[in-house]
């Protein structure tokens, strides 16, 4: 495997606030890896900073070896970062091939026109949304349009994507299909970032865990064993969410 994203004293500040307290991890090629940790530790704030929407105000990210932080989200995605919202954001009174049409033309290989409504049949197909496609998007169900959102992000070819409490509010039939998406995404090859609160989805999927709590990473390791470490448990595990 070989090196694919890198953080280094990766560091946001909110005024006297500081959500991301440098932070360095990195991911190889091919790693489906889980950030946790409780609600305000800074976890899609992180995701904020590699995807381009928010500027670090300390540190680096490299991805591929090059310098990426700093750069808007347009230049990140085509050198292909591609994320899911913790909010879907979709347009909702235009078709789901449309919207997803519409991702297209932000992606690495910028299609249009017939190329484009074929790519983006292809990614709904992924989705298990292919029957789906002639519907305005604000008519699907919550899951549906959780694959959608998938699908969006696929559309920009990514190498590595981030998907921010994608499983979040899906029932337990629901959350079986959602597992087994990002399982066929991680035999694809994508790295994939997953930022989650269901553990069991995190044990399914993650072969490495990253803890954060107040801004610091507190561990990172094998899943199992990270889970069983005493400052996880005690931060994040011990208050109910285990
Ligand atoms: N744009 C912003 N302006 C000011 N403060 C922010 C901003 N974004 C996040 N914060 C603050 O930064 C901290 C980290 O927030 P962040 O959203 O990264 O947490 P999180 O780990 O994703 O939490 P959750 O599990 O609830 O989604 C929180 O205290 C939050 O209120
Ligand atoms: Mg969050």
């Amino acid at each position: 495997m070989s090196e694919l994203l890198a953080l280094t004293g990766l560091t946001k500040r909110f005024g006297g606030l500081t959500a991301v307290n440098a932070v360095s991890f990195s991911l190889e090629r091919g790693e489906v890896v889980g950030l946790l940790g409780p609600n305000g530790s800074g976890k899609t704030t992180v995701l904020n900073m590699i995807s381009g929407f928010l500027p670090p105000t300390g540190g680096r990210i490299a991805l591929n070896g090059e310098a990426i932080s700093g750069l808007g989200p347009n230049r990140i995605a085509r050198k292909g970062v591609a994320r899911t919202f913790q909010l879907v954001r979709a347009l909702p009174s235009l078709t789901v091939a449309e919207n997803v049409v519409t991702a297209l033309a932000f992606g690495r290989r910028k299609l249009w026109g017939k190329a484009a409504h074929e790519a983006a049949q292809a990614h709904l197909a992924a989705v298990g949304l292919a029957g789906r496609a002639d519907q305005p998007a604000g008519s699907l169900t919550y899951i549906d349009q959780k694959r959608m959102e998938l699908a969006r992000a696929l559309a920009a070819e990514p190498e590595l994507l981030l998907l921010d409490e994608w499983l979040a509010g899906l029932n337990p039939t629901e959350l079986r299909t959602g597992i087994d998406l990002i399982l066929s995404l991680r035999e694809r090859g994508i790295t994939v970032l997953l930022v989650e609160h269901v553990m069991d989805a995190i044990r399914a999927l993650c072969g490495r865990a990253i803890v954060m709590n107040a801004g610091r990473k507190i561990a990172d390791g094998p899943t199992a064993e990270t889970l069983r470490d005493p400052e996880v448990v005690r931060a994040y595990l011990g208050d109910g969410h285990a």
